[in-house]
């Protein structure tokens, strides 16, 4: 397990992902704490929790965003802080904030996503345009990204990690203010590039059914730590015959539901509808606009 191979295109022994003894503090805010975690390779990981649980820090500290020490994670085989650079060129991530710009066309945003990634420059347009099809964005490729809806805006980013054939890809909320349709328009899409490439999807949300539907196997993070771990199943086995998902989390995170989670005020809680739609519609409009 020393050994590195050269290529990122090597089989890898061990999980996707493992995080050991993971901590992270902003001041006096512990915002992971003690987190063990491995996610398989080839499957869908969901990992959920309220607001402030921690789960964009751990994210960030997975795509070597926020700095880890050495033997903490590992990305398939690679330490992310001893080899940085290898772990960047295996993983693509979509941000909980919007990462398009809105004056850019769809093509020429995936464009500079495989500029920045190295994407081999004979390869690259074909690259660019197999992703926008996968995402089914071919025929408004020429349009500013200012002109797409939220659930087009939600593809092109995926376009934008996918460009540059990642064996794992992380995505934080990328559902979050989408409509039904568009929702189910980006896991069906998700799942067919897995089919196609048996990627690793590391994925955080709050809506629990789409977990429930999407991910084959569940962490749930309350105030930095993990508090449950399993399938979707297994997790609703424990609480009851009828449980659904939304009672494992309530089970697991049930300050939070009251309004207490890590001091914020009650509507930082649990927002599966308006507010957090708000937000996520303010987001997409402050970025992309
Ligand atoms: N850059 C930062 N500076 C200071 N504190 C931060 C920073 N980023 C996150 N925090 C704090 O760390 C904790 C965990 O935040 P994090 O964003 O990881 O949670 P989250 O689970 O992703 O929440 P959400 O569901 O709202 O996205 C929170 O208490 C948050 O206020
Ligand atoms: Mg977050």
């Amino acid at each position: 397990m020393s050994t590195d191979p050269a290529s990122a295109g090597s089989p890898h022994p061990g999980p996707a992902v493992r995080c050991a003894g993971l901590r992270h503090a902003f001041g006096t805010t512990v915002a992971v704490d003690r987190l063990d975690l491995e996610v398989r390779r080839g499957e869908v990981f969901g990992l959920l929790g309220p607001n402030g649980a921690g789960k964009t820090t751990t994210i960030r500290m997975i795509t070597t965003l926020l700095p880890a020490p050495p033997d903490a994670i590992t990305v398939l085989g690679r330490d992310v802080a001893r080899q940085r650079t290898a772990v960047r060129r295996l993983i693509g991530y979509v941000p909980q904030q919007l990462s398009a710009d809105g004056t850019l066309s769809g093509r020429e945003n995936v464009m500079l996503f495989a500029r920045l990634f190295d994407v081999p420059r004979r390869e690259r347009r074909a690259q660019v345009e197999s992703v926008l099809d996968a995402m089914d964005l071919t025929e408004a490729a020429d349009r500013p990204a200012k002109t797409y809806s939220g659930g087009m805006v939600r593809r092109l980013e995926l376009a934008q990690a996918l460009v540059s054939a990642p064996k794992l890809l992380v995505l934080d909320e990328p559902t979050v203010g989408l409509d039904p349709v568009a929702r189910d328009g980006v896991w069906d899409r998700i799942a067919a590039i897995r089919e196609a490439t048996g990627m690793t999807v590391l994925v955080t949300t709050h809506a629990m059914q789409e977990a429930d539907e999407h991910c084959e196997r569940i962490a749930l993070m309350h105030r930095s730590r993990i508090r449950a771990l399993g399938t979707p199943a297994e997790l609703k086995a424990e609480i009851g015959p009828d449980a659904t998902l939304d009672d494992v989390f309530r089970h697991n995170t049930g300050d939070a539901l009251s309004g207490e989670a890590d001091g914020k005020p009650a509507d930082r809680t649990i927002e599966t509808g308006g507010m957090r739609d708000v937000r996520a519609a303010r987001r997409t409009a402050g970025r992309v606009g």
